[in-house]
């Protein structure tokens, strides 16, 4: 197999998964996501599916093991079921464990044949709500009924879905538990994340902020949370609700962080590596690719990329104080 060297930074960590998102572009505009009236980025100024996927190939090489292809909506991109289909020899040959998907479900139904064809096993899909007003009103047009489709879709065939809904105070906060009901009673992962101070969204976002130590303790009252070692290599930690018997994850960047087991980085749909979410500094591998065909220059250029990851984020979230660490919002590193 693989004669190359892991990737591993100067903080011992490896890097074993890669987050690609394929464009910025969304078909909805979450509040805490998005401004209304987002710019996004010209054509010509995002890689092609070609470079993708040469530049996943090469972090494949050097022992990444899990993809998640993510936008914006990853699912708004022309050809991005190809993209998969192509993506897929590296699960055949073994050096890929998981290729996955992170969407907001609302293309799911058009596109889950497709998907799990493609070798495509497991599925994060994006739902703060189940109600239908306050879905529109999240995400400021969507219809849940065909997000609600997508994931029917997808679990006929035979793609397993995990629900990611962020807890916002006075929006979804009082929602939460029958979520998880009704997640657990489908068969799907719940995960909570922690709202991120990422990008302007023409609000702030300290009005919304919940940490997920308040909503644990809430459901700790009333249910049987039992920690699990269960991890998907993200940053999500896991509990049993024994209740349930279904899986309930945190993502906590705020209340705790977990940049200590950091194992991924993030390539923008213009070819950007953003060796942390929370982080400015980046390496531009669309020059890399596009300025020759030269592996080995690639590679190189990982290398360097990789020497330069951070520790960890700085993100805060107070009232008052501006609420943005980073001026990207999270649709165009991919989450
Ligand atoms: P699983 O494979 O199911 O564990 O997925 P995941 O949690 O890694 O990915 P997903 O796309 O579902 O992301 C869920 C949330 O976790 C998103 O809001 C991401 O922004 C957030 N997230 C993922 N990785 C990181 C990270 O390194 N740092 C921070 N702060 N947030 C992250
Ligand atoms: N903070 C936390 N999560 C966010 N997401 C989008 N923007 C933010 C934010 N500012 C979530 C989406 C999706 C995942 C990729 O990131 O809801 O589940
Ligand atoms: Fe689109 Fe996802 Fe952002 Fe919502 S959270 S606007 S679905 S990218």
């Amino acid at each position: 197999m693989s004669a190359l060297p892991p990737l591993v930074d100067k903080f011992g960590r490896q890097v074993t998964y890669l987050r690609v998102s394929v464009t910025d572009r969304c078909d909805l505009r979450c509040t805490y996501c998005m401004a209304e009236d987002m710019e996004f980025l010209p054509r010509k100024e995002v890689l092609s599916l070609e470079e993708i996927d040469r530049i996943a190939s090469a972090f494949i090489r050097r022992g990444v093991r899990k993809l998640r292809l993510t936008g914006g909506e990853p699912l708004v991109r022309r050809g991005i079921v190809g993209l998969a289909e192509r993506l897929s020899r590296h699960l055949d040959s073994g050096a890929l464990e998981e290729l996955t998907l992170t969407s907001n479900g609302n293309q799911l139904a058009k596109h889950a044949a497709g998907l799990a064809n493609a070798g495509v096993r497991r599925i994060n899909v994006s739902l703060d709500t189940l109600d239908a007003d306050r879905f529109r009103s999240i995400t400021r047009w969507g219809d849940i009924e065909r997000v609600k489709e997508g994931i029917a879709a997808a679990q006929a065939a035979g793609i397993s879905v995990k629900i990611n809904a962020v807890a916002l105070r006075h929006v979804n906060e009082d929602e939460l538990e029958s979520m998880m009901l009704w997640a657990h009673g489908a068969g799907h992962d719940l995960t909570f994340i922690e709202t991120m101070p990422m990008g302007d969204t023409g609000e702030d976002r300290a009005n919304h902020y919940l940490p997920l130590s308040v909503v644990r303790g809430r459901l700790a009252e009333r249910y049987e949370l039992t920690p699990l070692v269960y991890s998907t290599g993200g940053p999500a930690r896991y509990f049993q609700v024994e209740e349930t018997g279904g899986r309930l994850g945190f993502i906590t960047p705020l209340t705790h962080n977990f940049c200590e087991g950091c194992n991924r980085v993030r390539l923008t749909a213009t070819g950007q590596l953003y060796m942390c979410l929370g982080q400015e500094d980046r390496a531009d591998l669309r020059a890399v690719v596009r300025a020759s065909e030269d592996e080995g220059m690639l590679d190189a250029a990982l290398d360097e990329a990789i020497s330069r990851k951070p520790k960890g984020h700085d993100f805060v979230i107070e009232r008052g104080a501006s609420s943005i660490s980073t001026p990207r919002h999270m649709s165009f590193t991919g989450g």
